[in-house]
């Protein structure tokens, strides 16, 4: 076992999953607006300590991607929050990509920037103590998209990130999210994702990415946030959870190589109950199936959103909060070995 897989299978170990905490301070202060929370550093760093202080969540994180900036703040202990981590058992992980650009030709669509002076990042973020990183590419559905070029340029800085990794000895986590916005179908979104993975990993292997030392990171096949199989269509027409689980699975089956270990997903807006019971159902299938990926989580707003909503920014929630994001985190992780119950 190389270093690269023994971290991979830290980070896949059963019953356990990634918190994503990566969001960007603009990102972090949309939420924090939510529930009039303060949007100053030391409100995040509050904000990070109660979730990565949690009692008994190492039970179901096996890692935490943060943010630049998180990287480098100190919990109240005084601990750098990777060495806060690790005393608990959690890897640390940094998001890297950086902002997004339009993509030339199709100005609907983005491209995400971040590999001008990676290398360099990468370097100074082992020192500070990552052992993974996440880049996160954005295809979004709607008429004629995505297009090929824009599947094929994304997939294209997603495998110099994911090389470019691995030289620093990080393990990437390859994250080409296919957005719930829009109006299209279950099978439309099966359809964008199968092809999305299969251009992405066509550019792996050409850039000779080591996939038994990396991650995916992927959205699930789901009806657009504005489809009627949303469930506000006729009755009869919501995509039941088997269809969704069946969808996603039949995208990774045709797309995602064998060698590759596991899979993570995001929840990209679902509620953190759907985003609970589709995970539960999808690894139920795929054991079924006898798919040779570990399948877990790897959300934000999934695990976050209650507990945020429970400590809104007042010292006199936090006990609340931590006791909420105990049980997110406990559920979640137990849907990811497909035992999860309402
Ligand atoms: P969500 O679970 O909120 O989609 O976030 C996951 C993530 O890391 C997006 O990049």
């Amino acid at each position: 076992m190389t270093e690269l897989t023994h971290i991979v299978s830290a980070l896949l170990a059963h019953g356990k999953g990634i918190l994503a905490a990566d969001e960007s301070d603009s990102t972090c202060a949309k939420r924090f607006d939510t529930y009039g929370i303060e949007k100053t550093e030391d409100m995040r760093r509050t904000w990070r300590e109660l979730l990565f202080g949690t009692p008994n969540v190492a039970k179901g994180l096996s890692g935490i991607i943060l943010y630049d900036e998180t990287l480098r703040q100190k919990a109240s202990t005084g601990e750098p929050f990777p060495e806060f981590l690790s005393k608990r058992g959690i890897l640390s992980g940094i998001k890297v990509d950086q902002k997004t650009e339009s993509l030339a030709g199709s100005p609907e669509e983005e491209v995400t920037k971040g590999l001008e002076g990676l290398q360099d990042r990468l370097t100074e973020y082992g020192r500070l103590g990552a052992t993974f990183t996440k880049w996160r590419a954005v295809i979004r559905i709607g008429e004629g998209i995505p297009t090929e070029q824009c599947l094929r340029e994304n997939g294209k800085r997603l495998a110099l990130y994911a090389k470019a990794c691995q030289n620093a000895g990080l393990v990437p986590i390859a994250e080409p999210e296919v957005l719930l916005e829009g109006t299209h179908t279950l099978a439309r979104s099966e359809e964008v994702l199968t092809k999305t993975l299969a251009v992405m990993f066509e550019e792996m292997k050409k850039a000779e990415v080591s996939l038994s030392e990396m991650i995916l990171k992927s959205s699930m096949a789901l009806p657009g946030k504005e489809s009627p199989q949303q469930g506000s269509g006729q009755a009869g027409e919501k995509a039941s959870l088997k269809e969704i689980a069946e969808a996603t699975l039949r995208a990774f089956a045709a797309s995602v190589p064998r060698e590759m270990p596991g899979i993570v997903f995001l929840s990209g807006g679902q509620t953190p109950l759907e985003a609970t019971e589709r995970l539960n159902e999808i690894v139920k299938e795929a054991k079924k199936q006898e798919l040779p990926w570990r399948i877990t989580f790897s959300y934000s707003r999934a695990l976050q959103e209650p507990v945020l909503k429970a400590w809104s920014g007042k010292t006199e929630n936090v006990t609340t909060a931590q006791e909420t994001f105990e049980k997110r985190v406990e559920e979640t992780a137990r849907a990811s070995e497909g035992r999860y119950s309402h």
